[in-house]
């Protein structure tokens, strides 16, 4: 999954803010992280590990909530996006309410997230729900929040991208085609790419500005685009161990993956742990 490729792995993205395109998204995110488990296996390790509730933090569609309350974990699931919690509540549908009824869904934005004085075991930020969070002032109130939401012995695990400096260096207008694939979640026989197109980086700022170009090919030759832009906020391997130092974290742990494989920039994935005294 951490890609050595320029650019890390395929997505990563901030919800749009248009609600059609939102919808849009939400409904082709699970399947271009098809194939993408790792994280899934490493949030049910980390739940295993623990006892008492656990937090998916920027779920998404629920890629890692679903899996997690189908194993009997009771899961608090927050977002921002109305689209991607409008497809995680059809997940859970799906599933008999033993499961969902573990499942408690807050939609929240994670920087006024502070609902769980000293409850929760686990709190899972996954691949890269923290680097949209655009400011520092951003990052620190969330995981204040986070610390104060956590039990003592509770942990704190988050992934995000490990960015090189050679992908900082893109030139404005690289275009990487992350996929091609059938995507019958648009119906039969349509054909879906995306291509991530980098617009620019602002070193200072520690941004980067992204577009991202769906081309659909309907079965009858039809096309269509949907096109969003967004930016992530990278930051490095020791940035977050003093950023989560300074939020009240012990014991903060760096990995280069979800295996506990040893942190290097090239690998692309930044894993990071800490827990609460
Ligand atoms: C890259 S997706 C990850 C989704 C899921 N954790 C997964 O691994 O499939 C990031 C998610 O974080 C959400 N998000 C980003 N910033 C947020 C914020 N400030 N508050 C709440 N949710 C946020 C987005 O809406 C999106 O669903």
């Amino acid at each position: 999954m951490a890609g050595s490729d320029v650019t890390g792995r395929a997505g990563t993205s901030a919800a749009p803010d248009d609600p059609h395109l939102a919808a849009f998204v939400a409904r082709v995110y699970d399947g271009e992280h098809q194939g993408d488990e790792a994280d899934i296996a490493w949030a049910l390790r980390l739940a295993g590990g623990v006892d008492g509730p656990v937090a998916d933090l920027g779920c998404g569609t629920g890629r890692l909530t679903v899996p997690l309350a189908a194993a009997g974990f009771e899961t608090v699931a927050v977002d921002r996006s109305p689209a991607m919690l409008r497809r995680l509540r059809t997940k859970l549908g799906r599933h008999p309410a033993a499961i969902r009824e573990r499942v408690r869904i807050e939609a929240l934005d994670l920087s006024a997230w502070d609902t769980h004085e000293n409850r929760l075991s686990l709190a899972l930020l996954g691949y890269n729900t923290f680097a949209a969070l655009l400011t520092a002032e951003a990052q620190r109130r969330c995981l204040g929040n986070i610390r104060q939401a956590l039990r003592p012995g509770g942990m704190l695990a988050l992934a995000t991208a490990a960015v090189a400096a050679r992908v900082i260096a893109l030139p404005e207008g690289f275009t990487r085609e992350v996929y091609r694939r059938p995507a019958p979640e648009l119906g039969p026989g349509v054909e879906l790419t995306r291509r991530d197109v980098q617009r620019w980086t602002d070193e200072t700022g520690q941004l980067r500005q992204l577009a991202v170009i769906y081309d659909v090919q309907e079965a009858d030759g039809g096309r269509r685009r949907h096109q969003y832009e967004y930016a992530v906020r990278y930051t490095s391997r020791w940035e977050l161990e003093h950023l989560l130092a300074r939020c009240g974290f012990d014991d903060v742990q760096v990995w280069g993956g979800y295996e506990r494989e040893p942190f290097t920039v090239e690998g692309g994935l930044l894993v990071v742990t800490g827990t609460v005294a």
